[in-house]
């Protein structure tokens, strides 16, 4: 099915403290050649003890394979990310935080093969605790600077919690841009597709690292939080991991979608 000029992206969905980043140094470079992938983006927002990032674990994870580090609405909570994300091309943040923040809410990469292509990140605004700019508007902003309808692939991690936030991001721009992948949520959702479009879409591509707590934190605390509602300091969960994420297929010299494909792995 495969042609021999496809450009596949994966994209990992959000990378869980040491396990998450073990287990990219374990599986990654083989899961490469396994799907034939040209471009890994991962979402790093939980890279650090389960929130934050820092140019440690960034380094681990870029070492691991991974081309580009997204993030989200975690990427500031470990201080030294305000310097790091500064200078550090490769990891992008929200485009959609207020103008003046550091660093950068799109590049363009290069695959393997050499196709250049726009990786962009936004943050949603519904059920979220931080004051984001509108994200629609602001992934108009991004089309602007390429000439309105981008002459190269142009992907988009959308950090959200509301499933109808990121429906609607994936309809707006259908035909518009190449795909439209949710993040932050932690769960994997059944309904990955190419829009009419051709733009290829999904909810939430799921999260990196243990399989066995709650969204990849220890399940003890999670749980004793809603029974008490007292603070507690959560800590990463141990045990079984998993990979989740998708991939997206393009031909070479286009923008459109032709397939996308979950990938959800287990590890003991
Ligand atoms: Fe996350
Ligand atoms: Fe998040």
């Amino acid at each position: 099915m495969m042609t021999e000029t496809a450009e596949r992206i994966l994209f990992i969905g959000d990378v869980v403290g040491r396990p998450g980043r073990r287990l990219l140094k374990s599986a990654l470079l083989g899961l490469r050649r396994e799907l034939s992938v040209t471009l890994v983006v991962a979402n790093g927002e939980n890279a650090a003890g389960g929130v934050g990032i820092t140019r440690k674990t960034a380094e681990e994870i870029f070492s691991a394979g991974v081309d580009v580090i997204t993030t989200g609405n975690h990427v500031w909570d470990k201080r030294e990310a305000l310097e790091y994300v500064r200078w550090e091309p490769r990891i992008l943040r929200p485009s959609n935080y207020p103008p003046g923040s550091p660093g950068r809410g799109f590049g363009v990469f290069q695959t393997s093969r050499g196709t250049e292509v726009i990786i962009a990140n936004l943050n949603g605004r519904v059920f979220i605790d931080t004051a984001f700019d509108c994200p629609f508007r602001s992934l108009e902003d991004v089309l602007r600077a390429f000439g309105r309808t981008p002459s190269i692939p142009l992907l988009v991690d959308f950090h959200a919690e509301a499933t109808s936030e990121k429906i609607a991001m994936g309809r707006a721009f259908d035909g518009r841009i190449t795909a439209v992948l949710g993040t932050h949520t932690h769960v994997q959702t059944n309904d990955a597709r190419i829009l009419p479009g051709g733009t290829a879409y999904v909810t939430d591509i799921g999260m990196t690292g243990p399989s066995e707590g709650v969204l990849g934190v220890h399940s003890e605390t999670v749980v004793d939080r809603f029974y008490t509602q007292l603070p507690g300091r959560f800590k990463v969960a141990s045990g079984p991991t998993m990979l989740n994420g998708a991939v997206v297929t393009l031909s070479a010299g286009s923008t459109e979608a032709l397939q996308i494909d979950l990938v959800n792995r287990s590890f003991d």
